[in-house]
């Protein structure tokens, strides 16, 4: 049975920003074999193309003029193990927490403090998904994927994948490849990664830690942090932490001594996007429907009817606003279209 395209469908539904906007073609590809078909369809080829998952990293400024493809693939399986690992494949359709919680029950751990993030198995690796103190890349194994100008199957190890903070060769080359499965690397001896602020004062200190008190914990901080998007809507983070040199790190600190800041590796320092912008008077703000929660000024929300142009507007306004006091450019995490 051939595959069914519908056309100048709504897009409203399939952003976690619930912002109204339409495309050309949507296709919702159930398994990646579906793909040859939309590969030879001749308007395939002259459109631009955009892969979606959960759309829970994206804002549409206005309608897509192209071809739309929504990976619902599913299925999750042990593939094999060894001594130390368990190396568990799930289908980029799947949804993210859902796969976490169910690796937690067959007794795979390692994903814990990556509960409760919002979005899909296959989105997780393009923008290299973290928090709470693990980042994707320390958990992944392989990815499968297909070259859309070839056709062609490709396998990804972790080098290939040029991982990095929130990002990676998928996320630099849009739309060229599209993810089918992943593959984790899950260890048989987790080391409990429980130092991020929190998560150590929240856990039962008459229990032993587990992995699954880990994610309960995690759920709690974000839920209690982060809007929930089926309510309002938003796309978690909407930029990304700076990262500075140490010393244009000392030039801040003896202007604004109070400022946040966690060391990287090779003499970089991560600071907190949400203080920059909480210490410029934006947190709780709102521009017509578009607003900065009142909960965590790192996430702008859609109160109701909001277009994708007027978030885009109040997030151009913040940028200008941390670049005048601090001298920082704020890069978007969600992709802009
Ligand atoms: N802070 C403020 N004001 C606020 C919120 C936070 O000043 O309104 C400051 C505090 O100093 C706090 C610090 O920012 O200690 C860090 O806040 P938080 O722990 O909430 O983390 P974050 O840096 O804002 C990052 C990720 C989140 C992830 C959390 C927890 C990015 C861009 N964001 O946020 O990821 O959940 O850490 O690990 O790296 C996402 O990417 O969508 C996302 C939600």
């Amino acid at each position: 049975m051939s595959i069914k395209i519908e056309e100048n469908a709504s897009l409203k539904n399939l952003n976690s920003f619930a912002v109204e906007a339409c495309c050309r073609y949507l296709v919702r590809l159930k398994k990646p074999e579906q793909l040859k078909e939309i590969l030879a369809d001749p308007r395939f080829e002259k459109l631009p193309r955009l892969i979606l998952g959960g759309g829970s990293n994206i804002l549409f400024r206005q309608d897509f003029p192209g071809f739309v493809i929504q990976v619902k693939n599913r299925g999750i399986q042990l593939l094999y193990e060894d001594d130390v690992h368990y190396f568990v494949q799930a289908a980029a359709g799947e949804n993210w927490h859902a796969f976490v919680q169910h690796s937690l029950k067959q007794g795979w751990a390692g994903l814990e403090n990556l509960s409760c993030i919002p979005g899909t198995v296959g989105a997780a690796p393009i923008q290299n998904i973290g928090a709470y103190g693990v980042e994707l890349e320390e958990r992944f194994h392989a990815l499968n994927a297909i070259d859309l100008t070839t056709g062609e199957a490709i396998t990804f190890d972790r080098d290939a994948c040029q991982f990095s903070y929130r990002d990676s060769l998928f996320k630099k080359n849009r739309d060229h490849y599209l993810v089918t499965d992943v593959t984790f690397k899950l260890p048989k001896n987790p080391k409990w990664k429980l130092d991020y602020a929190g998560i150590h004062e929240m856990l039962d200190d008459t229990k032993p830690v587990s992995a699954r008190a880990i994610s309960d914990v995690v759920c709690q901080l974000r839920q209690k942090k982060l809007p929930d998007p089926t309510l309002i809507g938003n796309a978690g983070s909407f930029f990304k932490n700076p990262l500075v040199s140490d010393d244009r790190f000392q030039m801040l600190k003896a202007d604004f001594p109070d400022m946040p800041a966690w060391p990287q590796s090779d003499d970089l320092i991560k600071l907190s996007a949400a203080w920059l912008i909480e210490q410029c008077g934006w947190k709780g703000k709102r521009y017509r429907d578009a607003g900065v929660s009142e909960n965590h000024a790192l996430v702008l929300v859609n109160h109701g009817n909001a277009s994708g142009d007027e978030i885009w507007h109040l997030a151009e306004a913040i940028i200008h606003s941390v670049k005048e006091k601090y001298e920082i450019i704020l890069q978007p995490e969600p992709l802009i279209l």
